[in-house]
Formats: structure tokens, sequence, C-alpha cells
């Protein structure tokens, strides 16, 4: 039996969802990419080590370190919450809108995902992620580093409280939390568990974060300036229906691949 098969069974055995997705992960990381060398003739002390943390649920990216998100490979840890694949969408929305020269906001970077990603699609346009958890922060700076994006500026801030007075935006992607505390109570045990609830919940069904963001971020807008908040699908005409009554303009919904209400964008 090859490295693949094996670490594919053994995932499966333990219910892992994507078993063969996981093995090659693994093999990527910790074996030279070498799938198809003979289980036999390898040292599994480093599988067999993953393998029992992921019994125990904790998620492959906090294990291996690292997640994939748009073009690039990011550092995590658990101060920051594992990109997920449908926040690209909202990456490709800012790189297509973004003016010449525009300046752009992420707030509640986390890794730095979407800021760091845009800043390297975009090198004209100028970058500000906030970021209220400086152990987060800590984690989008490395990941700035590592990626050289240098067109970014991280700034620690509850939301908007510590912008530069004088700075206005063309685009703006806010990844914030905003999982209902019902959900959380019946969500995943590997995010349950092991990814950062700061991260994740909110009061007011969710939208609490997200609405007090839309209140300060007018006072930071260009006009024409465009916002993108990603959500859960029950928030979807809430929030547009909020946006449109508080001076933003032609409030969208945006859906994900699977079809189901996933942003709000709004023009200011
Ligand atoms: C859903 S995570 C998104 C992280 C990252 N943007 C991504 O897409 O993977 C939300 C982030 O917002 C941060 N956050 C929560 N409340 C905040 C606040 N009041 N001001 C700034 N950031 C906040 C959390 O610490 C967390 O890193």
């Amino acid at each position: 039996m090859n490295l693949f098969q094996y670490f594919t069974s053994e995932f499966s055995a333990v219910g892992v969802d994507s078993p063969e997705a996981e093995a090659k992960l693994v093999i990527e990381s910790l074996y030279q990419n070498d799938a198809f060398k003979d289980v036999e003739k390898i040292d599994l002390k480093k599988f067999y080590e993953v393998l029992e943390r992921r019994r125990k649920r904790e998620p492959i990216q906090y294990i291996l370190g690292k997640a994939f998100f748009f073009n690039s490979e990011f550092i995590v840890s658990p101060a920051v919450l594992i990109p997920r694949p449908e926040t690209e969408i909202m990456v490709e929305k800012l790189i297509e809108i973004l003016p010449e020269n525009g300046v752009m906001a992420d707030i509640g970077c986390g890794s730095g995902c979407i800021g760091i990603s845009v800043a390297l699609e975009r090198p004209d346009v100028e970058v500000y992620s906030f970021e209220i958890s400086s152990e987060a922060l800590k984690i989008a700076r490395l990941n700035a580093e590592k990626l050289h994006a240098s067109n970014i500026h991280f700034i620690e801030s509850d939301l908007f409280a510590s912008c530069p007075a004088n700075i206005r935006f063309d685009a703006v992607g806010a990844n914030l939390p905003y999982v209902p505390l019902s959900d959380y109570a019946v969500c995943q045990q590997e995010v349950r568990d092991y990814e950062p609830q700061l991260a994740l919940t909110a009061d007011d069904d969710g939208l609490e974060i997200i609405l007090r963001c839309a209140g300060e971020l007018a006072g930071f807008m260009k006009r024409g300036g465009k916002v993108f908040f990603e959500i859960d699908p029950s928030q979807d005409t809430r929030l547009q229906t909020y946006l449109d009554g508080t001076g933003w303009k032609n409030a969208e919904i945006i859906k994900d691949y699977t079809d189901r209400s996933r942003f709000v964008s709004a023009e200011f």
C-alpha cells in the first residue's frame, strides 16, 4: 500500500470529512510529496501525531500551521480563523472594483488573508488592515512579511476607533464575526473547540458588529466607494434593508459557490 492510500484510509477511519484532501496535505507538508512510496518503508511517527490530533477534531490547518487562500499559503495559528474558500469571492470583487492607486480597508483581518491577497494582486493599491486581537495581528504581519506584501498597513483597533482621521476608502472588505450564538452552540466540533470565538460570534442574531461597522464606516468612505460584508445567509435581507435605510446605496446580495447568500455590498 502506498502513503496516499494508507493515510486516506486512516483519516477515513477517524471520521475526517475529506480524507483524500487531508492525506494529500500531509504528504506534501511532511513526506516530501512522495504519495506513491511504499508505506512499509517510511517512518510514520509524524503521521500518527497528526492522526491523533485529528481524532480529537483539531483542524488540519492548525496542525500543519498553514492554510491555502486565493493564490498563497498563509501561516495560521489558533489566534486566527482558518481562511474559508468562499471569502475568495470577496477578494476577486475587491481586485476588480478598486480604482488605480485606490485605498482599501480590510476590517477584522485575522490572518491577513483578504488584505494581503488584494495587496499582492494590486501593488498600486494601499491597503489598511484593522484587527482587534493583537495575537491575530502578529500572524497577519508574519504573513505580509512572508508573502512580500509591502503596500499594506496593520492597525490594532476596535473597528475604526484607531483609524487615522484623514483616510478615505475606495473599497472595504469586511469579514467580521457573524455567527449567531444559537448556531455556534451546534456548529462543527473543529470550529467550536479550536477556532477563536472572538472571530466567529456576535450578538443581535450575529449582526451586532457588522451593523456597528456600517455606522462607523460612513465617516471614512469616499463618495461612490463600495463595501462588501460577508454574512450568514439568514442575515441577507435584514442587512440589505438596514444599509438602504442608513445612507448607503444599491445594497445588493451576492451568493457563494453553493448559491447561498454570502455577502451584502453597498455603495456610499
Ligand atoms: C470571521 S474572522 C475573519 C478573519 C479574516 N478576515 C478571514 O477572512 O479569514 C473575524 C475577525 O474579526 C476580528 N474582530 C472581531 N471583532 C472585531 C472588532 N470589533 N474590531 C476589529 N476586528 C474585530 C476577529 O478577531 C477576527 O480576526
